[in-house]
């Protein structure tokens, strides 16, 4: 076994896996040499596995079987049409937090009673587009937000169906910028309040109250916070019975870890569920369960293939320059975020401490930083892990470089799913 092997033990046990495996020395995606479609679509490219993304969802459907459930999608994490379209046949919901999203969302054949929006800013023209399209329900993030949603569906002559976005004040022991359920974070409404604007919504002629809302973070790697913020949840659930208002949704959010680095090993969905559900009781309270993963679908589905360009020795250390930057791959640069880099083709030879940073003319631009890796080649294709959330969907165009391809893999087969960007695309719609 390589020194980048993934051990195959690993892959069997965790149900948040891949199949990015090395054959002999090459790396492949499924069945597929990396090297080949790096060849063949050009770099920097973005390639996804369709077993690994239906495996992950699969993971959701069977940890929540038997139980009242709708797993919702966080578009967020990766909106590719052919992603999403997939993730739709495996009966997939949306969580969306814009217009743009759920036009995504409908247009790749999430039914509209299947999608959830949240975000603290919703625009009239949102609300009004969600309504027409009779979406299952709006996370309301604030009381503005809900007269504002009251008085559109006034408008439409419709009924809005709504859900409070509970802050449960929890700290996910997550990065401060993916956290989100604490007391100083835009995000939800504190508890108290939420009881009360709960009673308000309740009298109100075009809305219709029908669930509760939660969500504490991203990569969360242990399940206690998420519980103990469900226990909050459960509680407002119990006060608003006591007043007469029943609701028919517990949105739980999204939130799961996945592994970044080989030793990582973050809750599954099995485990996930099997701390939660206990939460609800017997009877379930009469409850059905909405859950919103991104990254534990999509993360592990996907990888960044760039080329090394050039290798410098700098005064105090070696850089490995790639071809694709902080526009292709944000995290690393925005949160500090570790992302495996692995060579396509895993030849014995020296391992070296570099750092590999991408064409951006602004320091911050590095995919990893002191890395222990082999010596990299001019030339020499290296594979990103873990890039399928939160990768292409945060690429932008700066210092105008066009955006990567993205490739969906199927076994032995592969198809482009969207074109790399063009110079003409750069300037598209501007005077
Ligand atoms: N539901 C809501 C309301 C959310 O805001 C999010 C993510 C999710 C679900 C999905 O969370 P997930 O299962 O993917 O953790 N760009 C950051 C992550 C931002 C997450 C934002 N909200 C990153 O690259 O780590």
């Amino acid at each position: 076994m390589g020194f980048f092997d993934i051990p195959a033990r690993r892959v069997l046990k965790n149900q948040i896996m891949h199949y990015f495996t090395y054959k002999g020395r090459e790396l492949c995606a499924e069945d597929v040499p990396i090297t080949e479609l790096a060849r063949e679509y050009g770099t920097p490219l973005y390639i996804y596995s369709q077993k690994t993304l239906v495996r992950h969802i699969n993971a959701y459907k069977s940890a929540f079987e038997g139980y009242p459930h709708l797993i919702c999608y966080a578009l967020k994490a990766n909106t590719n049409g052919a992603i999403l379209k997939l993730l739709a046949g495996e009966g997939a919901g949306g969580d969306i937090v814009s217009g743009g999203e759920l036009y995504r969302a409908l247009r790749a054949g999430i039914p509209a009673k299947k999608i959830v929006y949240a975000g603290v800013g919703k625009t009239e023209e949102e609300i009004n587009f969600a309504l027409r399209k009779k979406i299952l329900m709006f996370n309301v993030e604030s009381a503005d937000e809900l007269a504002r949603i009251d008085e559109v569906a006034g408008q439409l002559g419709a009924k809005a169906p709504i859900a409070l976005r509970v802050n449960p004040d929890i700290n996910p022991k997550s990065h401060p910028y993916i956290s989100t359920g604490m007391r100083e974070h835009k995000f939800g409404i504190p508890v108290e309040q939420a009881l009360l604007l709960y009673r308000q919504a309740s009298r109100m002629k075009n809305v219709n109250v029908i669930g509760i809302h939660q969500h504490i973070g991203s990569q969360l790697t242990e399940i206690t916070p998420f519980a103990d913020s469900l226990k909050k949840t459960l509680s407002v659930i119990d006060r608003l019975r006591g007043n007469g208002i029943g609701l028919k949704y517990l949105d739980v959010g999204g939130g799961l870890g996945i592994p970044y680095r080989e030793e990582d090993n973050p809750p599954e969905p099995s485990e996930l569920a099997g701390k939660l559900l206990p939460l609800l009781g017997e009877s379930g309270r009469g409850l059905t369960i909405i859950i919103e993963p991104g990254r534990s679908i999509a993360g592990n589905a996907g990888v960044l293939v760039t080329k090394c360009l050039y290798t410098k020795a700098g005064a105090d250390r070696e850089f490995v320059i790639v071809d694709a930057g902080m526009n292709d791959l944000i995290r690393p640069s925005l949160y500090g975020s570790y992302h495996r880099i692995l060579p396509a083709v895993n030849n014995r030879r020296e391992i070296k401490k570099a750092d590999v940073v991408g064409p951006i003319c602004e320091s911050g631009d590095f995919l990893a930083k002191e890395r222990e890796m082999p010596a990299v080649k001019k030339g020499e294709y290296l594979v990103v892990m873990s890039a399928g959330a939160y990768g292409f969907s945060m690429a932008s165009t700066y210092n105008s470089r066009p955006r990567p391809a993205e490739v969906l893999v199927d076994g032995k087969s592969h198809r482009l799913i969207r074109k790399r960007e063009t110079y003409p695309d750069l300037v598209k719609g501007e005077f």
